[in-house]
C-alpha cells in the first residue's frame, strides 16, 4: 500500500529513488556520486569562492533563469562602519523572479506532473498532493487576486497561516508580483501579530479560519481580528483586506467575519486567471522580511532581497542535501521561521524536489508519526531540529524501528547546538548508522546555512557543524576584536558578505548597523560563541548575548521582561535561559514584586499569561522565582551571569560577586531557590 503511493511521486522524468535497504556499513551510498566527493574538492571550491566571490557566485547563479543578466562588477560592499554606511550587492543589474525559478522553470522542463507538495495534516488520513503545475496555477491565481487588490511591487503582505500548501503558495504569489511577504508564525499572539502588521505597513493579511494542532484548536482568524483591532487602537487602520482559507477545524458559518473587509479564499481565488505574468525584479529588490528577536528592543524585520537570496538558498540546499530534481525531501520546520523560508519553500523548490509539508506536531497522534511519513513517502532527506529529536527519543526506539527507513540518505539538523547523545540516536537509530548528519549553523540574518558538513565529503563529529560553506569566512574574535588563529574559542564573526545575507532591518538601517557591525568593526557579529578545533572544525557554544533559544525558537530576554513588567504588581523582572532536556533551553524568570504585593498562584498564572498574550505560548517562563531584589552592578546593570548560576544550581560557580551593589541579594535569592527545590 505504502509503496504504491510512492509510484505517484515519480510521474516525471528523473527517476524516483525507490527504497533499498543498504546492508553495508559504509556511509557511502552507491546510488549516486555525491556533489562534492571529498574534503580536497571542497577546499578547492571554497578557495575559489573566497578568492573570487564574484566569479564563483556568478557561476552558481547560472543554475537559475534570469530575465536580464547581472553586470560584470555585480558585487560591491562595505562591511566597515568607519568607512561609511554598511552596504552590499550581489548580481547587480540582474533581473529575475523567485516564483518563476521555483515553478515555471520545472513545468517548462517537463516536470509539471511531478508532485511538488505532499501534505500531511493533523491526523492520519489528512493528506493531499499538488503537482508543480497545480502549485503554479494556484500561485498565479492568488497573485492575480493580490494585484486586483492593488498590491504592487514593494508592498508588504502579512501571512498568518498554518502549515498547509497555501502557505508556501502565498509566499510564491507575493514573490511573483514583487510584494514583500512578512510571515508571522501561527504560534505568535495577537499582540505580536499587531506589532508586525503595523511595522510593515501591511494592508493585506492572509490567514485561515482555524487550525487543529494535536488536540488543540487555534482560532487564527479570531486572532487576526483581535490584532487588527489592537493596531487600530494604536492608530493603524490601514488593513483593507483579510483573505481567509477555510479549514475544517472551524467551518465558515462559525468563523468571525467583517463584511466588506474579509474575503474567502475558496470564493475569490478559483475565479482568477490561471496565469500571472511574473514581475521581473532587480536582484537587490526586497523579497521578504521576517521578524526576529535580538537582545534589545522590539523584534527586528530582517530584510532579504531577491537575487542573492535565491542563489544562496538554492545553492546551499543543493549541496547540503545533495539534491537532484525529483528527490523526496522533508523539512519539518514551520514557514513562520527562517528555516521554513529557505529550506521548506525556496531552497527545495529551486531544486525541483518533491516536498513533504507537515501540518501537525511530531508525536501526534502517536510517537511513530514522523517515521511513518518517512516510510510512506520514501523520504530521502530529513531536515529537523534537535528539540524534535530529543522529544522523540524519550518514547523509545521501537516507534522508529517498526518503520522502514531504508529510503533515508541524509539527516539534517538546525536551530540549536545538538548534544552528542541526540546526535548518536539520530545517526544510529533513525539513520541506521548509514546517513551522514548535516548539522547546519546559520541564522535568520544569514538567510542560508553558513557552517555545515557536506554529506559524504568528510567525516563529521557529533556536535560540530564542521566547516564553512562556500563563500563563508568565519573568524573567532577575542573580546577586544582580535582574530584568533588556529584552534581556540571566541566570538563568532564573519569577515565578508555572502549572497543570502540580510541587507537591512526594515525601515531602520541604523539599527542594522548598530546590531551587527558596531561591536567589531569590519565584521558581521553573529551573537554566537564558538570553538575551533585542531581539524579546523567549528563548534557553536551558544549565544553570547541576551537571546534565549527555546526549542530552536529565538526569544529576546528583553521582550519577556517587558511582558512581565507590564503587570501592575511587577516592579522588576530578569529573564535567563536554563538548560532543558528537551527544549534545549527553557525560560527562567526572576520577578520582583511591588512591596504591597504577595506572591500567589494567581499572580504566577497572570504573569505567565501576560507573556503568552504579548508574545506567544512558546515564550512562557517555566519557572517564576520570586526575587526580593536582583543582583546589580553599582552602575545598575543586572548580573545575569549570577542569575544563571543560581537557576542552574551551580552555587559554587557564582564567581566574583564583590562588584555587586548589594551582595546580600544573592544570599536571599539562593535561600528562595533552596525553598523551591
Ligand atoms: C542557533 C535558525 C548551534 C544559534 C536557522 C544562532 C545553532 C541562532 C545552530 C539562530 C546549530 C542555529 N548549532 N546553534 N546548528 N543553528 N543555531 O535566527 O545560536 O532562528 O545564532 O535561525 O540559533 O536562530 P534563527
Amino acid at each position: 500500500m505504502l509503496r504504491n503511493f510512492a509510484k505517484h511521486l515519480g510521474d516525471a522524468p528523473g527517476e524516483l529513488i525507490l527504497a533499498r535497504r543498504d546492508t553495508s556499513n559504509s556511509v557511502e551510498v552507491a546510488d549516486r556520486q555525491p556533489l562534492v566527493k571529498d574534503r580536497a574538492e571542497y577546499e578547492r571550491l571554497h578557495k575559489w569562492s573566497v578568492d573570487d566571490p564574484q566569479d564563483f557566485w556568478a557561476h552558481m547563479a547560472h543554475d537559475y533563469y534570469w530575465a536580464k543578466k547581472w553586470e560584470a562588477n555585480h558585487h560591491e560592499y562595505n562591511f566597515d562602519m568607519r568607512k561609511g554606511p554598511i552596504s552590499l550587492s550581489w548580481f547587480k543589474g540582474g533581473r529575475t523572479n523567485l516564483s518563476y525559478n521555483c515553478l515555471d522553470r520545472w513545468v517548462a522542463a517537463g516536470r509539471g506532473n511531478q508532485v511538488c507538495f505532499i501534505w500531511e495534516g493533523n491526523d492520519y488520513g489528512h493528506e493531499r498532493t499538488m503537482t508543480y503545475q497545480q502549485v503554479l496555477t494556484e500561485t498565479c491565481r492568488l497573485a492575480n487576486w493580490l494585484r486586483g487588490q492593488g498590491v504592487r511591487k514593494g508592498d508588504v503582505v502579512t501571512i498568518y497561516l498554518p502549515m498547509i500548501c497555501e502557505l508556501p503558495i502565498a509566499m510564491l504569489a507575493c514573490a511573483r508580483i514583487g510584494a514583500v511577504h512578512s510571515i508571522v508564525f501561527g504560534g505568535f499572539s495577537a499582540d505580536a501579530l499587531a506589532q508586525r502588521i503595523q511595522d510593515g505597513n501591511s494592508r493585506i493579511v492572509i490567514t485561515a479560519s482555524a487550525v487543529n494542532r494535536a488536540t488543540k484548536r487555534v482560532d487564527l482568524k479570531a486572532i487576526v481580528d483581535e490584532a487588527i483591532g489592537k493596531a487600530a487602537k494604536e492608530g493603524y487602520r490601514d488593513v483593507q483586506r483579510v483573505l481567509v482559507y477555510e479549514k475544517s477545524a472551524l467551518p465558515r458559518e462559525q468563523t468571525p467575519w467583517v463584511l466588506g473587509r474579509d474575503a474567502w479564499w475558496h470564493r475569490e481565488i478559483p475565479q482568477r486567471p490561471e496565469y500571472c505574468e511574473p514581475e521581473w525584479m532587480d536582484a537587490e529588490d526586497p523579497l521578504f522580511m521576517l521578524y526576529t528577536s535580538g537582545s534589545t528592543g522590539k523584534p527586528k524585520g530582517v530584510l532579504h532581497t531577491t537575487g542573492g537570496y535565491m542563489v544562496g538558498a538554492g545553492t546551499t540546499c543543493k549541496y547540503l542535501f545533495d539534491l537532484r530534481p525529483g528527490d523526496v525531501y522533508w523539512c519539518t520546520a514551520d514557514c513562520g521561521w527562517i528555516t521554513g523560508h529557505t529550506y521548506l519553500t525556496y531552497g527545495p523548490l529551486l531544486n525541483g524536489v518533491t516536498n513533504v509539508l507537515f501540518g501537525s506536531t511530531p508525536a501526534h497522534p502517536d510517537a511513530g508519526r514522523c517515521w511513518r511519513i518517512v516510510e510512506k513517502y520514501n523520504v530521502r532527506v530529513l531536515y529537523t531540529a534537535p528539540t524534535l529529536i530529543r522529544s522523540l527519543m524519550q518514547f523509545g526506539d521501537h516507534w522508529v524501528t517498526q518503520h522502514d527507513r531504508s529510503s533515508l540518505r541524509i539527516l539534517g539538523t538546525v536551530g540549536e547546538p545538538i548534544n552528542p547523545h541526540a546526535w548518536e540516536w539520530y545517526h544510529q537509530v533513525v539513520g541506521e548508522g548509514r546517513c551522514p548528519i548535516v548539522d547546519t549553523w546559520w541564522q535568520t540574518e544569514t538567510g542560508a546555512a553558513m557552517i555545515t558538513p557536506l554529506p559524504y565529503a568528510w567525516a563529521t563529529k557529533p556536535g560540530s557543524a564542521t566547516l564553512p560553506f562556500f563563500g563563508v569566512q568565519p573568524v573567532l574574535l577575542t573580546d577586544k576584536g582580535e582574530e584568533i588563529q588556529g584552534p581556540g574559542e571566541g566570538i563568532l564573526a564573519i569577515k565578508a558578505p555572502w549572497p543570502s545575507m540580510m541587507r537591512t532591518v526594515y525601515g531602520d538601517h541604523e539599527r542594522f548597523e548598530m546590531t551587527y557591525f558596531s561591536a567589531f568593526k569590519g565584521y558581521y557579529f553573529t551573537g554566537d560563541g564558538c570553538r575551533r578545533d585542531e581539524d579546523g572544525f567549528y563548534w557553536i557554544t551558544g549565544r553570547v548575548d541576551d537571546v534565549i533559544n527555546v526549542s530552536g525558537h529565538r526569544v529576546g530576554t528583553a521582550e519577556v521582561e517587558s511582558a512581565l513588567t507590564a503587570h501592575d504588581m511587577c516592579a522588576e523582572a530578569a529573564v535567563i535561559g536554563v538548560p532543558h532536556a528537551v527544549k534545549g533551553e527553557s525560560i527562567y524568570a526572576y520577578v520582583t514584586l511591588l512591596d504591597e504585593a504577595t506572591p500567589t498562584a494567581k499572580l504566577h498564572a497572570e504573569l505567565v499569561n501576560l507573556v503568552k498574550t504579548q508574545i506567544g505560548s512558546f515564550a512562557a517562563p517555566d519557572v517564576i522565582h520570586w526575587a526580593p531584589g536582583l543582583p546589580k552592578t553599582r552602575s545598575g546593570k543586572i548580573m545575569r551571569r549570577v542569575l544563571r548560576k543560581i537557576a542552574a544550581d551551580q552555587l559554587d560557580e557564582l564567581g566574583d560577586t564583590s562588584t555587586l551593589a548589594e551582595p546580600q541579594v544573592v544570599d536571599q535569592l539562593i535561600a528562595k531557590r533552596l525553598k523551591t527545590l
